[in-house]
């Protein structure tokens, strides 16, 4: 179905493995064209509660979008940021947990990916970089503005203007990663943590991630953190919850 992307849907949990490890799974075209088609698929396949992606092979997460394709011409170059820009801006609105199981270096666009995900679960050997000024360029995919939201603004533009790499403790201590795990826990780890996510209420993980997102947004977060609250009042998840917590069971939510 995909050329770039490999794709595995098990207990509701898409996995969405970028596949060109001879190129450290850069980003070219396809790659980004592939991207926008699977968060289409994510949003709209009612089978898939929630999405994992990470990288094919054990030495790279996505090592940059490809420079081969960088043609030196502005009017393609802004287009490239901003087509890159509105899919990663699709992950992130993503009414799905999307998370970034990070399998090694993250470095460009590889960071703007992974940041673009709801949250990241790093193996041990990931290493986090915005390495574009090595090119002359900065990043292009939302790296300069999500990379500051994330570990604050001393921080990031110590890894923008240095184009250090930093590894997985480090990540982990800005905040930047949720968990450091070993390489062959990647996996596991991150399917794990989703299963729990995948038993709460769709509805209201959508809600949250809005409201979330909307600190970002030049949105005023407080209203419409009200209006979801009111919106989710109303469902029937609601009252499958609140009967299960009376009676002690489990609830089964429906995203109804
Ligand atoms: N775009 C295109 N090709 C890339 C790439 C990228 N961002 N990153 C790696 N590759 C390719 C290399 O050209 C090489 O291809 P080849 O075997 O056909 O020559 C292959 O992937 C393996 O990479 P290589 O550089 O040989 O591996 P390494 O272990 O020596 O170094 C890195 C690993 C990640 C340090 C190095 O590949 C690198 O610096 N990549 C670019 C990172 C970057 O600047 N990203 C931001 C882009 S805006």
């Amino acid at each position: 179905m995909y050329q770039t992307l490999l794709t595995s849907l098990e207990e509701n949990i898409l996995t969405v493995t970028i596949n060109r490890p001879n190129k450290l799974n850069a980003i070219n075209e396809v790659v980004m064209r592939e991207l926008g088609q699977v968060v289409q698929e994510i949003y709209s396949n009612a089978d898939i509660r929630s999405a994992i992606i990470t990288g094919a092979g054990t030495k790279a997460f996505v090592a940059g979008a490809d420079i081969s394709e960088f043609n030196g011409v502005r009017e393609d170059g802004t287009a490239l940021s901003k087509k890159g820009q509105d899919i990663f801006s699709g992950i992130e609105r993503s009414p799905k947990p999307v998370v970034a199981a990070v399998n090694g270096f993250a470095l460009g666009a590889g960071c703007e990916l992974a940041m673009s995900c709801h949250f990241r679960i790093a193996s041990s050997n990931a290493k986090f970089g915005q390495p574009e000024v090595n090119l002359g360029l900065v990043p292009g995919y939302g790296g300069t503005q999500r990379l500051v939201q994330l570990i604050g603004k001393g921080r990031a533009l110590e890894m923008l203007l240095s184009a250090n790499m930093i590894d997985a403790n480090t990540a982990l201590q800005y905040g930047l990663v949720n968990h450091v795990v070993e390489p062959d826990t990647l996996l596991p780890k991150t399917i794990e943590i989703l299963r729990i996510l995948n038993t709460k209420a769709p509805l209201a993980l959508a809600g949250c991630i809005k409201a979330s997102n909307a600190v970002f947004e030049n949105e005023n977060g407080y209203e419409i953190e009200a209006k979801l609250f009111g919106e989710l009042f109303a469902t029937e998840d609601l009252k499958e919850g609140k009967d299960a917590f009376m009676n002690k069971r489990k609830a089964i939510f429906k995203g109804k």
